[in-house]
């Protein structure tokens, strides 16, 4: 019997309950899912990728029982995904924002492989608006992140935050 496998690729900078929603949801649809940390995104991430992944390890192994695979990659996903053999792509869809990006990413995907089909999952309405960018946002400030990362993420955000302020005081 075949098992058919699913990767959920993202920056996780950092891991937030709507990601956690969506592995959740995966993991029912698939035998097998891969959580795949981008090492090289577009943008500076505030956690390295040791970081992410180490978070993504911890608040996955606690919360979902199955077999979800927290892995990483660099250049292209298409290239990825062949390597672990897998032909879906899972991506969270949440408000019409997201639309361009999601089919231009999609479409772009299977023109580089055919064989790459993309999966929009809806997250749980309480996540729809939840952008780890706004999270980073809101602790940079102080404010607390507990309704959208898991506490050992919150904990990391805010000594994140804690040691950027130091080092930028020692510059001065
Ligand atoms: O969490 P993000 O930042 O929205 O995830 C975007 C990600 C990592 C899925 C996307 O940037 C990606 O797949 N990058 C790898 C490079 C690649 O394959 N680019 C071509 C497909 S658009």
């Amino acid at each position: 019997m075949s098992t058919l496998t699913a990767v959920y690729p993202g920056s996780f900078d950092p891991v937030t309950y709507g990601h956690l929603d969506l592995i959740q949801r995966s993991t029912k649809l698939f035998d097998h899912l891969i959580v795949a940390v981008v090492s090289n995104p577009g943008k500076t991430p505030l956690f390295t990728l040791r970081e992410r992944l180490d978070l993504l390890h911890k608040t996955v192994e606690g919360r979902i029982q199955t077999t979800v695979e927290v892995d990483s990659f660099d250049g292209l996903l298409v290239d990825f995904m062949n390597r672990k053999n897998a032909h879906v792509v899972i991506r969270g869809f949440r408000a019409v924002s997201d639309f361009e990006f999601e089919f231009e990413m999609a479409l772009t995907n299977r023109r580089l492989d055919k064989k790459i089909e993309t999966v929009f999952m809806a997250p749980s309405e309480e996540h729809i608006f939840l952008r780890a960018s706004l999270v980073k946002e809101i602790a940079q400030f102080g404010g607390s992140v507990s309704d959208f990362v898991p506490s050992i993420v919150e904990q990391q955000l805010h000594q994140k935050f804690q040691d950027l302020k130091l080092k930028q005081n020692q510059i001065r």
